[in-house]
């Protein structure tokens, strides 16, 4: 970072304000994601540094993942793979595995940005009412109705969690929350992990009081909660929002042209500190 000019970091680099102090010729941080809360981004700001991330190249992958995480909690799917890989499933039973169904239910999004709007689209399709948490009326292109946060977590069947993590959303799904939540509904985050008290969801999870979650996130990864780790009907994965070649190639593309623009002295797009006065 002493000789730096550009910097192009992953969601798990942590570019606080002492990395920032040691860089002094930096002029920019493409930070290959779309969600920056692992950038001190007042501290760059100071120091004259662009910051930029990576929107909508990643906005389908991430829906698409989404959609893959509700279906699979709501059938249980890890539970069933589980059961068939054990050499000791029984064979079909009327009563094996049994899950909720998703036409006719409810998904309320908190976070209607870009992939939350993804996310409705593709739940519309597969037959499901939309709410979504926000403080005011959003312009959307398909039926949806507004509503509280805490009234969507006791209305919705599906909440799924498109926010960034700020000190606002930090722990939004706490217990709360959980309590006020169907015993027949499912939790989906795949914003981040901070968004969501641990604690509080493998506790909800293990009395049953929700009936699945699925998590792409995490509070401290790649460390996982052991209290989650032992929680019935959760879904696991490895932060795989973005994971499609196509996203990845964009977001890659998107770092490069950032680094490009900023050190040939133009403005770059994408830039998240709107109002940083650039280092020359
Ligand atoms: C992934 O989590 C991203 O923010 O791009």
């Amino acid at each position: 970072m002493a000789e730096a000019d550009a910097l192009v970091c992953l969601l798990l680099d942590r570019i606080d304000e002492a990395l920032i102090a040691r860089a002094p010729n930096l002029r920019v941080i493409a930070n290959c994601a779309v969600g920056y809360d692992n950038v001190d981004l007042a501290a760059a700001t100071r120091a004259g540094i662009a910051v930029t991330n990576t929107p909508d190249v990643l906005t389908d992958a991430t829906a698409e993942l989404t959609i893959a995480l509700i279906l699979a909690a709501a059938r249980r799917l890890p539970e069933g793979e589980a059961l068939v890989r054990s050499g000791s499933w029984p064979g079909w039973r009327l009563d094996q595995l049994i899950g909720q169904p998703i036409r006719g239910r409810t998904l309320g999004i908190v976070g209607m940005g870009r992939i939350g709007r993804g996310v409705a689209e593709r739940a519309i399709g597969l037959g499901m009412a939309i709410a979504y948490a926000s403080q005011r009326d959003l312009a959307l292109p398909f039926p949806a109705r507004r509503l509280g946060v805490d009234e969507l977590f006791a209305e919705a069947d599906v909440v799924s969690l498109h926010c960034p993590l700020t000190p606002e959303t930090r722990h939004l799904v706490n217990e709360a929350r959980l309590a006020r939540m169907k015993p027949t509904a499912i939790l989906v985050n795949t914003a981040r992990g901070g968004c969501v008290d641990d604690g509080a969801l493998a506790a909800a999870l293990g009395e049953g009081r929700i009936f699945a979650a699925a998590l792409d996130v995490f509070t401290a990864e790649p460390a996982i909660d052991p209290r989650l780790l032992a929680a019935p009907r959760l879904v696991l994965a490895p932060h795989l929002g973005s994971a499609t070649t196509e996203a990845r190639t964009q977001m890659a593309q998107l770092c490069a042209d950032a680094v490009i623009a900023v050190l040939s002295g133009r403005r770059p797009a994408n830039l998240v500190n709107k109002d940083v006065t650039l280092r020359g």
